[in-house]
């Protein structure tokens, strides 16, 4: 095992750089200090070929333009949407940036975009480190986040999390990985199949912001209960997807109180690559690129970072569960140390 830093470009004249960690089958994670992201999972197919296996960049701007789908990174201080950018927390209301529409998408923007601090390295792991002050994008608490990733050499990506803070607060953090198994970022990921342990989704409006209610799977567009192609139904019509971006839709898992299980599994039968996703928290989002942009947008390599070339699977408290009493939530209590663990797990077929 090896962790080698690489200088990748400079971001508003500051200097970022990827922290590689290769395993001693080769296999090799290439994470950034922008955004604690991920840039590159370099994963071995059926017949051993190591192929990168997440869309991203070759420059660091791209990774902060928001239309480009917060690709690789760190999403905080809350992922996903909290409508009327206002929650009420503890008795007190808090005001977040309505980045989009009328809504907060990602915390507003400004936690997810930054530069990270190494705080250390080792053999296998790499672990960043943000401070983010009291009323950044509107949430409460001095708030110091650590990212620690670790790759094993089975091939397991672990992402762990930790958020300590002086007062108490909230924190939704995900990883916005688009993966495309493939190996070839240029194909659609509608051949990918795909499990997701949960039997509800958090219905939508048509803004896509969530009602409160759970819709049940069975019998909809919505089910993965059993692994099939994400292809098969993407395109039919339904009250919780808008026109053709297809699947932007959070998950119920059936493990919600927290313990540590499997959440999802990913396969992609012609390279013969599988990924399966384990995480304790309690929600997951099916995002499959649909609300990128149609025309060519140039990705590392010669890739593409396109419609529906990347699938993410975003572990997460449910959307709006900061104004939605019934959706599970567990906080950061002040001066605790709030964890939360996701692991990708890829291995072949
Ligand atoms: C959201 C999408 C959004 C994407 C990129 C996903 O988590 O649900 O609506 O387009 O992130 O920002």
């Amino acid at each position: 095992m090896s962790v080698e830093k690489l200088y990748f470009d400079e971001l508003n004249g500051k200097k970022v750089y990827i922290y590689k960690i290769t395993n001693s089958s080769g296999a090799s994670a290439e994470l950034m200090t922008l955004g604690a992201g991920v840039h590159a999972i370099n994963i071995p197919d059926k017949n051993g070929k190591i192929e990168d296996v997440v869309l991203g960049f070759d420059n660091a701007a791209d990774y902060v333009n928001p239309d480009y789908g917060y690709q690789g990174l760190t999403v905080g201080r809350w992922a996903n949407r909290i409508r009327d950018g206002k929650f009420t927390f503890e008795g007190r209301e808090y005001t977040t940036p309505q980045n989009q529409g009328t809504w907060t998408l990602h915390g507003g923007g400004t936690f997810s975009f930054g530069l990270w601090d190494v705080e250390e390295t080792g053999d296998d792991f790499v672990t960043f480190k943000r401070f983010s002050p009291d009323g950044e994008d509107g949430f409460p608490g001095n708030f110091t986040m650590r990212v620690k990733y670790t790759l094993t050499n089975d091939n397991t990506l672990k992402i762990d999390y930790s958020v300590l803070s002086d007062k108490n607060t909230v924190a939704n953090p995900t990883n916005h990985t688009y993966f495309n198994l493939s190996g070839k970022a240029g194909e659609t990921v509608e051949n990918h199949y795909l499990q997701i342990l949960a039997d509800y989704f958090t219905e939508t409006d048509t803004s896509q912001l969530a009602t409160g209610e759970l819709g049940e799977v069975k019998g909809t567009m919505m089910d993965f209960t059993a692994l099939h192609k994400i292809g098969d139904n993407i395109d039919e019509p339904f009250r919780a997807c808008i026109g053709d971006v297809g699947y932007d839709n959070n998950y119920c898992l059936r493990n919600k109180d927290g313990a540590f299980a499997l959440a999802a599994v990913l396969e992609e039968r012609e390279s013969g690559r599988k990924m399966e996703v384990y995480t304790d928290l309690p929600g997951i989002q099916l995002y499959c690129g649909g609300w990128l942009k149609r025309d060519y947008t140039v990705g590392k390599g010669d890739s593409k970072v396109t419609y529906r070339r990347g699938v993410a699977l975003e572990t997460q408290f449910y959307p709006d569960a900061l104004n939605i009493d019934s959706f599970p939530l567990w906080t950061v209590k002040a001066d605790e140390e709030f964890k939360t663990t996701t692991e990708f797990r890829f291995t072949t077929i």
